[in-house]
């Protein structure tokens, strides 16, 4: 018998974009309707380099979803080259940072003041070590002799294994892996490190953004690789192992940004995030490993509570909008036009 309904604990994603100002008004809801907590980007400009900042930024974050008052925005820090650790030190004892993120310099969106060569940040990294604050990667290499559909292999190779084996204790999350080499590598290694997998990763591959014309609104970074990688990522995410959990990295951009001669990387998920995941696991007949992925492996590998309430979904279909907000904020959300299989239950 197919399962029509499933309730699992209420999920959180653990690695969104909500930006800020007017794009933030328009987006965070989306976000907030289906996830308990949600690891929010500090990409912003400038970036969340302090714990002042990311304190205001989680004010206007609260106040864009006080609509949904139990949903906890948790903060992190944009680690540069010259980032301070006593910053990190006291705005994670604070409570205000939960976690960092390293961004390569120039490897995406925001990130030209991003690390140059994380030697330079090796003392930050120790502290972190030390106080147990996780370490969020963007693990790609950028170079231009290294082709885009090989950078995140790349960089296990060149950063992220002698970071592991540098920094031993290091709660290391390897962000929206998009490759088998980085399933392979995260299911084989001992030491503290997990990784996300974004919804779109598990549903597409290049073909899909490239065959048939270019797709820009399926354009992201890391950019989707081929079928082999989808597979293997659908194989770790579906198999209960608890290094493997969710984060969308749902990323907004104007229509006009996207479907431009230089268009901008990112897919914005929010809208339909669980409804996506759990086809996925529908797909794989894998409905009994949805939970641990999307509710209980991140908060484990965080060292946090599950959260205390519930959600359904059912296998019914719904329509996905073509576009969400309008003029200059107009945005095509991942998916536009299409019908999917599951939606979240108004009861
Ligand atoms: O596709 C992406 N968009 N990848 C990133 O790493 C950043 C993000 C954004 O901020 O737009
Ligand atoms: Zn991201």
């Amino acid at each position: 018998m197919p399962t029509n309904s499933l309730t699992i604990t209420k999920p959180d994603d653990w690695h969104v974009h909500l930006r800020d100002g007017d794009m933030l008004k328009q987006v965070a809801s989306y976000t907030a309707r289906q996830f308990g907590r949600a690891i929010i980007m500090p990409n912003l400009k400038p970036p969340v380099t302090t714990a002042v900042m990311a304190a205001a930024y989680r004010e206007r974050i609260l106040q864009a979803t006080r609509d949904y008052p139990d949903f906890e925005p948790l903060m992190t820090a944009y680690l540069t080259d010259t980032i301070d650790a006593q910053e990190l030190r006291t705005g994670y004892s604070e409570g205000i940072f939960t976690a960092a993120k390293l961004y390569p310099a120039n490897a995406t969106t925001n990130s030209a003041a991003g690390v140059s060569d994380i030697k330079k940040i090796y003392p930050v990294l120790e502290v972190m070590q030390e106080i147990g604050m996780p370490l969020l990667v963007h693990g790609e290499v950028v170079s231009k002799n290294i082709d885009i559909f090989d950078r995140e292999a790349a960089f296990i190779d060149a950063i992220m294994q002698p970071l592991l084996h540098d920094m031993p204790e290091l709660k290391v999350v390897f962000e929206h892996i998009t490759t088998k080499d980085a399933a392979d590598f995260v299911e084989a290694s001992a030491g503290n490190i997990a990784a996300t997998i974004t919804a779109h990763h598990l549903q597409i591959n290049r073909n899909d953004m490239l065959v048939g014309g270019i797709k820009p609104h399926l354009y992201c970074l890391p950019v989707a690789k081929r079928e082999v990688h989808r597979l293997a990522l659908r194989r770790v995410a579906t198999s209960g192992n608890g290094k493997f959990f969710l984060g969308t990295d749902s990323a907004p951009h104007a229509v006009h940004d996207k479907e431009s001669a230089c268009g901008c990387a990112g897919i914005f998920s929010a809208p339909n995030a669980l409804e996506n995941y759990v086809q996925v696991f529908d797909e794989e007949n894998a409905l009994d490993k949805f939970e641990a992925f999307a509710s209980l492996n991140g908060s484990a590998f965080y060292g946090l509570p599950v959260n205390q309430g519930k959600i359904t979904l059912q296998c019914q279909p719904q329509d996905v909008v073509s576009v969400i907000g309008e003029k200059e904020l107009a945005i095509s959300p991942y998916r536009a036009g299409e019908v999917l299989r599951w939606r979240i239950s108004d009861n």
